[in-house]
């Protein structure tokens, strides 16, 4: 059993909102900035995209957005998750056992594949086998719960020292050394002996030609950080759930095995899933001046806290239809955002949403086609090697965090 993070005594005195239209009032309001206060991001990842607001936030979100353009998305898929998916097959077919059946846990095979694109993205050399993959998830998990340490369940000062540890890491086995490389790129184009195709069109580059003067390398590295986290953990805590939810419901309605691998089909089951799951369990916002929301009619004087529960609001069955608490892959009702919250809205809604949900882009004969997203790709190639949940392994959920999220999902594999 997950635990209940309404508990959490990081919300214990805030608001709690569960209406998905004055959640999505808040989220692009002006009178609303992200919380501040919170330990692990002052200590972890100052200056980083998320914990910025106003002028500042839009500028920087600006600069990474080119990040994010189409061609750059099939980019990465190309280039780093589906040569990561390859190995980590090959990999898994020299386990079988007698019966040509491959036992492995779905949630350390999401959490290596989860960073395929991120280390691409952000700028970090090193990661692509599965050593440096590993030792880069290792990193990345203790950063990613000293910086949400109020979620976190137990010692707190533990946790944030392994998480500066883990910082400290990365900057020596994989950070410096992707700067600098970098550094010296742009320094060979500068003098004219390189052409600027050859510097990578990642963060690092990106952020090493447009810091201002009064960021450094401690603001890349901050950025860099979260970028990893933001995308790694998401992605590795949201898949396996989507597996569950998906087979679970193969069980009731047998007649659409043959759909499992179906591209079409997968991204829209992704989609619907993407509802029951939040990235953090409630988003927190805190009102910076008295104001009244319209969506509701309630008043908030400043300084007033805000938890937002993206779940409750993902179910209303005005927007997603009668059974809106049923995981239905056929959903028809709120086809125009399908996954409702779970991406969150405003301006610092997920930047990297494509990269999941994928998107519609013109063939070159006039039609259309779509680029699917991570969880879409990895899904694909698991339920073609025939993947199943383990019925002799049960699977487990956390207790040291208030994040919905597995420690352990036993699979097999049978046509590997
Ligand atoms: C299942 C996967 C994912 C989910 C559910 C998710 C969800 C979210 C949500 C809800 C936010 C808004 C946070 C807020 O308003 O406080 C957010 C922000 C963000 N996401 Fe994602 N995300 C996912 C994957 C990714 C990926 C793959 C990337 C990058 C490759 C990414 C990068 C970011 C960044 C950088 C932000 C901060 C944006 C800002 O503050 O302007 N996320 N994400």
């Amino acid at each position: 059993m997950a635990l209940d993070p309404v508990r959490s005594p990081l919300v214990s005195g805030m608001v709690h909102v569960t209406d998905s239209a004055e959640i999505e009032e808040i989220l692009k309001s002006s009178s609303f900035i992200q919380v501040a206060s919170r330990v692990g991001h002052s200590q972890l990842i100052p200056g980083a995209l998320s914990t910025l607001d106003g002028l500042e936030h839009s500028q920087r979100r600006r600069i990474e957005s080119k990040l994010f353009r189409p061609d750059r998305i099939e980019y990465y898929r190309q280039a780093a998750l589906l040569p990561s998916m390859a190995a980590a097959m090959d990999e898994l077919r020299s386990l079988k056992d007698a019966s040509g059946v491959v036992r492995t846990d779905l949630v350390p095979l999401t959490w290596r594949m989860a960073q395929a694109i991120p280390a691409v993205l952000a700028g970090i050399d090193g990661a692509g086998d599965a050593a440096g993959a590993a030792t880069l998830t290792t990193y990345v998990k203790d950063i990613a719960a000293a910086v949400t340490i109020g979620w976190q369940v137990g010692d707190h000062e533990e946790i944030l020292r392994r998480g500066l540890e883990a910082r400290a890491a990365l900057r020596r086995d994989f950070f410096d050394s992707s700067v600098a490389r970098r550094r010296n790129l742009l320094a060979e184009v500068r003098a004219g002996r390189r052409a600027a195709g050859d510097v990578p069109r990642d963060l690092i580059s990106l952020l090493l030609q447009n810091l201002r003067p009064d960021e450094d390398a401690g603001t890349i590295l901050a950025e860099t950080m979260m970028f990893l986290m933001a995308s790694i953990t998401t992605t590795a805590g949201a898949f396996p759930h989507f597996i569950v939810r998906l087979l679970d419901w193969m069980a009731d309605h047998p007649e659409y095995r043959p759909e499992l691998v179906n591209q079409d089909f997968i991204q829209r089951a992704v989609n619907e899933s993407l509802r029951f799951f939040v990235a953090s369990p409630a988003r927190l916002r805190e009102a910076r001046e008295d104001c009244l929301l319209a969506s509701t009619g309630r008043r908030v004087t400043a300084g007033a806290k805000f938890a937002l529960w993206f779940v409750p609001a993902n179910m209303e069955a005005a927007t997603f239809g009668p059974d809106a608490l049923e995981f239905n892959p056929l959903r028809e009702d709120g086809r125009n955002r399908p996954w409702g919250l779970a991406f969150g809205a405003g301006p610092h809604s997920c930047i990297g949403r494509t990269v999941i949900t994928g998107f519609p882009r013109r063939t070159a004969d006039g039609g259309s086609a779509h680029v699917y997203g991570t969880m879409t790709t990895l899904a694909l190639h698991l339920f073609e090697a025939g993947l199943e949940i383990d019925p002799d392994s049960p699977p487990r959920l956390t207790s040291s965090t208030f994040y919905d999220e597995y420690v352990s999902l036993p699979v097999t594999l049978t046509a590997l």
